[in-house]
């Protein structure tokens, strides 16, 4: 059963009877600090009125997008990834036949072929995991993403690793990043002279079934290879085997996930706006660009653990709505700038800004109700001026100040939108970042732009190859050189 209160109220999903499993509730959905009746008319929208402006529009797009999804060439195959069983069960499988051999998992990639997995093991392993001793780790390995082509970094993680005892997953879905390749060149090359032959059982390939170097190289050297499906980008991909296969070698729950992410789609096929959050937040940014001149949007969790979902985000919300043509090759130049915020540390860095500077921000919070830990601070200092602090918990002040800044917005007038986990595990990380992705879709449609494609990523990749001497680029490195003399 969904409960759901009106547009003024607070959104609570309950969707129990739907659910996959028994019990769960979805996660917490709040607009309301984005109303005229709050912030007022120049600031603030008549969500009730808008809501039912766009219910068809919302409607056709939802029907429009759960219609194409599985047609060849229109990028959607991310709708179905929650129903991939057998990708599962192939990626299950391999972890565990390599379970207890290797200490850590390098992972090389960059964008989307590294921000997911960053974001969801972040979240969900327990805080410092590459510094716990294994036992503390269930004897899963430790894992880094080596997402840079720092030279610094390379030499210093390979000071850190013990390269026998290491597997190494190489992401990549076009099979040629220069920055992937080159990890990837500099690591094999190492482990090949200080393994021998046997430094292909460290290595695990994933990446397109048709196109790239990457495939071909890894079938001769042969490597076990995980596809990327067809029509999934790298930014829609956490949840197939790029993001599948390194949860579940550090044992995540990814049975878990996937229900996480096949019920937040139950959810989200409804084409009716007033059911449907993924609809309403999209509305709602589109709005706050188009009428109320709000062109950034902050991302702001109040959980250490969830940060680099603001990074995942920023990359999926950057890449799919920056865009300079719309889909009737009109020059439209669209696009909220994301921002990444860390609550409560950013309260004393970037609030002084959201509160005080320009208000042309929605500000979303994202609070977790459950911590795995309750941590209370010990009454230690009774008649001094923190004296208040004692016997409260961290859990209440953490919360506490999303609170209070969030008053303090509202006062200046500065729309905000909260989104509550009741906690952060494989299932709640799973509804967000799904949802996160069919906003993204939607918001797409309403500025009438394709989501799906990247020219301008494609555009630096090209001009890199140029400058980087690969062959067939030539033409253009003249150009390239010619251009960075005059700058
Ligand atoms: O979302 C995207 O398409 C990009 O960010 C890519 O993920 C990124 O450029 C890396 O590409 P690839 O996976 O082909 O190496």
């Amino acid at each position: 059963m969904i409960s759901l209160n009106c547009v003024f109220n607070f959104f609570k999903y309950n969707i129990i009877k739907e659910s996959i499993l028994e019990e769960y509730l979805m996660l917490e959905y709040n607009c309301r600090c984005t109303c005229a009746s709050v912030i007022g008319e120049e600031n603030g929208l008549n969500l009730e009125l808008e809501f039912n402006n766009y219910e068809s529009k919302i409607s056709d797009i939802i029907k429009g997008l759960n219609q194409k999804k599985d047609k060849p060439g229109e990028w959607l195959q991310w709708m179905n990834l929650g129903y991939n069983e057998e990708t599962v069960w192939y990626v299950k499988e391999f972890a565990s036949l390599v379970e207890n051999r290797f200490d850590n998992v390098v992972v090389l990639g960059i964008g989307g072929s590294a921000l997911g997995g960053l974001a969801v093991t972040e979240a969900v392993l327990k805080p410092y995991w590459n510094l716990l001793p294994k036992e503390k780790r269930n004897n899963f390995p430790r894992i880094f993403f080596l997402d840079n082509i720092d030279p610094d970094t390379i030499i210093g993680i390979l000071e850190v690793l013990d390269l026998s005892k290491t597997l190494v997953n190489v992401i990549t879905k076009s099979g040629d990043t220069a920055e992937t390749m080159s990890q990837y060149m500099i690591i094999k090359d190492l482990m090949e002279k200080e393994l021998g032959d046997d430094y292909r059982k460290n290595i695990v390939v994933t990446t397109d079934k048709k196109m790239g170097i990457l495939r071909q190289l890894a079938e001769q050297e042969g490597y076990k290879i995980f596809y990327v499906p067809d029509d999934v980008g790298g930014r829609f991909s956490v949840f197939s085997t790029v993001g599948l296969l390194p949860f579940a070698l550090v044992g995540l729950d990814i049975d878990k996930l996937m229900n996480g992410v096949k019920d937040m789609d139950l959810e989200l096929k409804s084409t009716d706006i007033h059911k449907n959050i993924a609809a309403q937040n999209a509305l709602i940014h589109y709005l706050m660009d188009k009428q109320k001149g709000k062109k950034l949007t902050v991302i702001m969790p109040y959980s250490s653990r969830l940060r680099y979902i603001a990074d995942w985000f920023a990359q999926l919300w950057a890449e799919s709505l920056g865009k300079e043509n719309n889909n009737l090759g009109e020059k439209v130049n669209v696009g909220l700038t994301p921002i990444k915020a860390l609550g409560a540390t950013d309260q004393h860095s970037q609030v002084q800004l959201y509160n005080d500077g320009p208000n042309d921000k929605l500000i979303t919070f994202i609070r977790v109700k459950d911590f795995d830990n309750t941590v209370e601070i010990p009454n230690i200092f009774e008649y001094t001026g923190i004296g208040y602090l004692g016997g409260k918990t961290f859990n209440d002040l953490i919360n506490a100040e999303a609170d209070s800044t969030n008053v303090a917005l509202i006062e200046r007038k500065r729309p905000t939108i909260t989104i509550t986990l009741d906690k952060i595990d494989e299932y709640n990380i799973a509804q967000l970042l799904y949802m996160y992705e069919v906003q993204t879709a939607i918001t797409g449609e309403l500025y009438n732009i394709n989501t799906f494609d990247q020219p301008s990523v494609e555009q630096s990749k090209n001009y890199l190859y140029a400058l980087m001497g690969r062959a067939g680029y030539e033409g253009s490195a003249e150009t390239i050189k010619a251009k960075l003399t005059t700058v």
